[in-house]
């Protein structure tokens, strides 16, 4: 079963006094039961007002949604029983201990005293919160407030966990720590998680499966490793000047090569080249694009990686603004 399906999902925000922003154009996917499922798009891409229509806070202006088999928009109430959510955006009483925001939370389902402290106890305990949970949540670290938001959302004990952007601002040894809890919960508890987020290390690190979205659209999604091989082995970047198209022509006429894009930026035209072996294939390629009248004024080799493949799609770097 299908824990998220959409299809042709759109969203449509009305401005006052100015054109309407077509947030969502037509999504359509599917979230399997106990999978982790990434979300991958730059700022604006999308990714919250998603979450907010998957989530039932707002509603879609079209197409369809079902969330652990229920219609976000006409069975919103069974749908927010099912689900844990945890926002961008953190909002968490400074004053209040962390055992008190979760209590607080907790008291919004209608748990009982004693469910309510089994659950505070043993999500504390999950998210290595449990010598905090006394202390004021204004003293905990940033990493500290994401783990609290993280029991925040599971004191439901969801089927689907949603999480918009779970580690933005944290430092590298945070994140990883918020990673390590994303991978155990599913693991442990069989929960399905969808997550947005704007760094490809976390798709790559958490998720089985990515969707790249960009301007309201799913780009492309697959396996991250499988997304990654597509490119090719290597990718070969060839920046500078000249006869773009006859370079274009003349390598993907190459059989070592698996895919070219190429992008324009600050007076340089950028070509990205997937290859079987970068090292061995360079001279090659500088060769055919000096026959192709295109002046080469920087190389790179690199191992292709998730940004990679979104330039690829995107024709934008995915940039951490
Ligand atoms: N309440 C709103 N009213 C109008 N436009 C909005 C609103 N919320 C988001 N948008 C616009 O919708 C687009 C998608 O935003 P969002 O879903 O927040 O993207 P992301 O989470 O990927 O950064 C952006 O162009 C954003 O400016
Ligand atoms: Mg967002």
């Amino acid at each position: 079963m299908n824990a998220i399906e959409t299809t042709a999902l759109e969203k449509r925000y009305d401005v006052k006094d100015g054109e309407p922003v077509h947030a969502l154009r037509g999504v359509a996917f599917q979230v399997h039961a106990g999978e982790i499922y990434a979300l991958l798009g730059p700022n604006g891409a999308g990714k919250t007002t998603l979450i907010s229509v998957l989530t039932t806070l707002l509603m879609p202006t079209a197409g369809t949604a079902t969330v652990a088999g229920c219609d976000v928009a006409t069975q919103a109430d069974e749908v927010r029983r099912r689900i844990g959510v945890t926002f961008q955006e953190i909002v968490v009483d400074a004053d209040l201990t962390g055992r008190q925001v979760l209590d607080f939370h907790a008291r919004l389902y209608g748990l009982s005293r004693a469910v309510r402290q089994e659950r505070i106890a043993t999500l504390g305990a999950l998210v290595e919160l449990t010598d905090a949970l006394d202390r004021k949540a204004g003293t905990y670290s940033g990493g500290m407030k994401r783990r609290l938001e993280l029991a925040r959302g599971l004191l439901s004990a969801p089927q689907v966990l949603f999480l918009d952007e779970p580690t933005q601002g944290l430092d590298p040894q945070n994140r990883s720590s918020i990673w390590r809890h994303i991978r155990r919960l599913r693991n442990e508890q069989g929960i399905t998680v969808l997550l947005t987020t704007h760094y490809m290390e976390e798709a790559e690190a958490l998720a089985d499966r990515v969707g790249i979205i960009d301007h309201g659209q799913l780009v492309v999604e697959g396996q991250p490793g499988e997304l990654v091989r597509q490119m090719g082995a290597d990718v070969v970047t060839l920046a500078g000047n000249g006869d773009v198209a006859g370079l274009l022509g003349a390598v993907r006429a190459l059989d070592f090569v698996t895919r070219v894009t190429e992008h324009a930026a600050d007076g340089l035209v950028r070509v990205q080249i997937g290859v079987d072996d970068g090292e061995r294939r360079l001279a090659g390629l500088i060769g055919a694009a000096a026959a192709a009248g295109f002046h080469v004024t920087q190389v790179n080799v690199n191992r292709p990686s998730l940004g990679d493949v979104f330039l690829a799609y995107t024709g934008a770097d995915l940039r951490d603004e």
